[in-house]
């Protein structure tokens, strides 16, 4: 009889709503086959130090699909191929303590690592591939910005989340007669912007995808005064750019990312839009509040189709490679086809078209 397999999870970069449902799918459809499942705590942290490895049974993870975060935790700065280390001295130093984590995953004798997580993740998982490491990885992010998969858990949840926000900012614009102008997150793609802006009648969109003219959003601000709207919703995606400006990074200085921590364009499209106009304005970032809380029925059920369809490649032995959306079906991915494809909004979107027939503007 062949001998059931011992399976590595774990969860890495941000978090998303339905990273319990995909654990708990790989760990029920394991178990159904009497396999083994290991839950490796923070991204690859816990395969460096592996005193905290855990054994994952039907018990612990029983309808843990409708709870928000992720019972393994997860970080956004522990590239074990870029790690970095602070030397005896107090300064840090970038190391590559990746054959650390291949000797310790093949001393507890795992057979497979189900990564989840978003570009970097995959990249990371790629590189341990190469390394001769059997991963499958499941796609997970509330930015949607992954090619490959129609579409990730987590995106569904934060899109309903920025909507019911930006209906609420209607009521209390309108009574001030005020521009409220409210910053979401999506990284480099305007996705989570242009669903939630276009479902919460939002009268002015910004997407990383259209550069913006702040004379554009101002001129259709005062369109809608003359037209006795002495109000106005702006949503701003975090990654949205100026015409002949640059993105806006917070993050310079925070030890161990690798990538950009984006913000800040939200209060700057505010502050121009009350110069311009002399309107009253306030800016919000909705921030986390996207990620957080019970993931929606589409998330949970889309976490875990792509758990179990991932515990099923596993026995297929399909490694190096994702499971990806093509609806009707979960589908495998090769990663080489998946690492460094970020999906845009297409410029000929059936949204933005709507959108512009509807009335709003991209500020372009
Ligand atoms: O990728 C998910 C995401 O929430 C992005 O939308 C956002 O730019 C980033 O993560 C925020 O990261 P952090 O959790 O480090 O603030």
């Amino acid at each position: 009889m062949e001998k059931g397999m011992r399976i590595a999870i774990n969860t890495g970069g941000g978090d998303a709503p339905g990273l319990n449902a995909v654990i708990e799918a790989v760990v029920l459809s394991a178990s159904n086959r009497n396999w083994e499942v290991y839950g490796i705590k923070n991204g690859y942290a816990g395969l460096l130090n592996t005193d905290e490895i855990i054994r994952l049974n039907p018990e612990s993870v029983r309808h843990i699909c409708n709870m928000g975060g992720t019972i393994l935790g997860t970080t956004n700065k522990g590239n074990p191929f870029k790690m970095p280390i602070t030397n005896v001295a107090g300064e840090t130093e970038i190391r590559d303590v990746s054959d650390k984590v291949v000797e310790n995953f093949r001393r507890l004798r795992f057979d497979c690592l189900i990564a989840t997580g978003g570009d970097g993740s995959l990249q990371i998982a790629y590189d341990f591939y190469k390394k001769g490491m059997p991963v499958v990885c499941v796609p997970k992010t509330i930015d949607n910005d992954l090619g490959a998969t129609v579409v990730t858990f987590g995106f569904d949840t934060a899109v309903s989340i920025a909507t019911d926000a930006i209906d609420r900012l209607h009521s209390t614009a309108k009574s001030h007669e005020r521009v409220m102008v409210v910053e979401v997150m999506g990284r480099h793609a305007g996705w989570i912007a242009l669903n939630s802006g276009v479902s919460g009648a939002a009268d002015v969109v910004l997407i990383p995808e259209i550069p913006f003219s702040i004379d554009k959003i101002c001129d259709h601000i005062m369109e809608r005064e003359i037209h006795g709207q002495h109000y106005a919703i702006v949503v701003v995606a975090e990654g949205a750019v100026p015409e002949g400006g640059r993105i806006m990074d917070k993050g310079k200085g925070e030890v161990g990312r690798q990538d950009v921590v984006l913000g800040g364009v939200g209060e700057f499209v505010a502050k121009e839009i009350a110069l311009k106009t002399g309107k009253d304005t306030r800016s919000l970032v909705l921030g986390h509040l996207q990620r957080g809380g019970s993931p929606t029925t589409f998330d949970r059920l889309l976490a875990l189709r792509f758990g179990a369809a991932a515990v099923r490649m596993v026995e297929q032995r399909n490694f190096g490679a994702m499971v990806a959306l093509e609806p009707p079906d979960v589908k495998a991915v090769p990663l080489e086809q998946v690492i460094g494809s970020i999906k845009n909004v297409p410029a000929g979107s059936d949204t933005i078209k709507t959108a512009r027939e509807i009335g709003i503007s991209f500020g372009d």
